[in-house]
């Protein structure tokens, strides 16, 4: 059964902003080394993207956690399925995400990443549905805040389908 992709943010438009927040995170880091943490598998795309329009220098890490939620919706428990390869410990990190919705896996490791000690801590997302924050999570950079509507895209995915799409749709079941 082939669902159908809407367009809701096109592909220029997303690479717009993020070269807009590259801009952002290049004036605020100026003189310090940043240290990208990408949030497996969905904020890849972004944080690859983001990073090659950084004017400051940076060094990148993945950590893969699983929200044990069905495909549509995180439950709120968490487990960290890949850590990160280095310490964080006195680094300037930057967490990189595709999407935050309930806010709960971000929340928590955001607070599991604070007990390792890093110079600075901030986040950044590519997309924000503000609508359906149950937890709080404090948000530094966002790309786009959307409706609560499941969006797919730019590293989001339906199923493990359509990650690879250069814009952010809205799949229709
Ligand atoms: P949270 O813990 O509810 O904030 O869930 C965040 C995670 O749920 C994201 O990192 C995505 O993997 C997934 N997610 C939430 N909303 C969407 C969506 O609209 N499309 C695809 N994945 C989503
Ligand atoms: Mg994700």
């Amino acid at each position: 059964m082939a669902e159908k992709v809407k367009v809701m943010i096109s592909k220029e438009e997303v690479a717009g902003r993020i070269a807009e927040i590259a801009a952002a995170i290049s004036a605020e880091y100026e003189g310090r080394y940043l240290h990208m943490i990408c949030v497996l598998k969905g904020g890849v795309f972004f944080m690859t993207e983001l990073s090659k329009h950084l004017t400051v220098p940076c060094s990148l890490d993945f950590m893969s956690v699983s929200s044990y939620g069905n495909a549509m919706k995180s439950s709120g428990k968490i487990e960290v399925l890949k850590d990160l390869d280095e310490p964080i410990e006195g680094r300037d990190v930057l967490v990189v995400e595709d999407i935050i919705d309930s806010g709960r896996t971000l929340s928590y490791l955001l607070e599991m990443l604070k007990d390792r000690s890093p110079k600075s801590l901030k986040l950044c997302t590519l997309l924000d549905k503000p609508e359906c924050r149950v937890a709080d999570v404090h948000v530094d950079y966002t790309g786009f805040q959307v409706p609560d509507v499941f969006v797919v895209g730019y590293g989001l995915d339906y199923q493990q389908k359509y990650r690879n799409l250069p814009f952010i749709g809205v799949v229709e079941l």
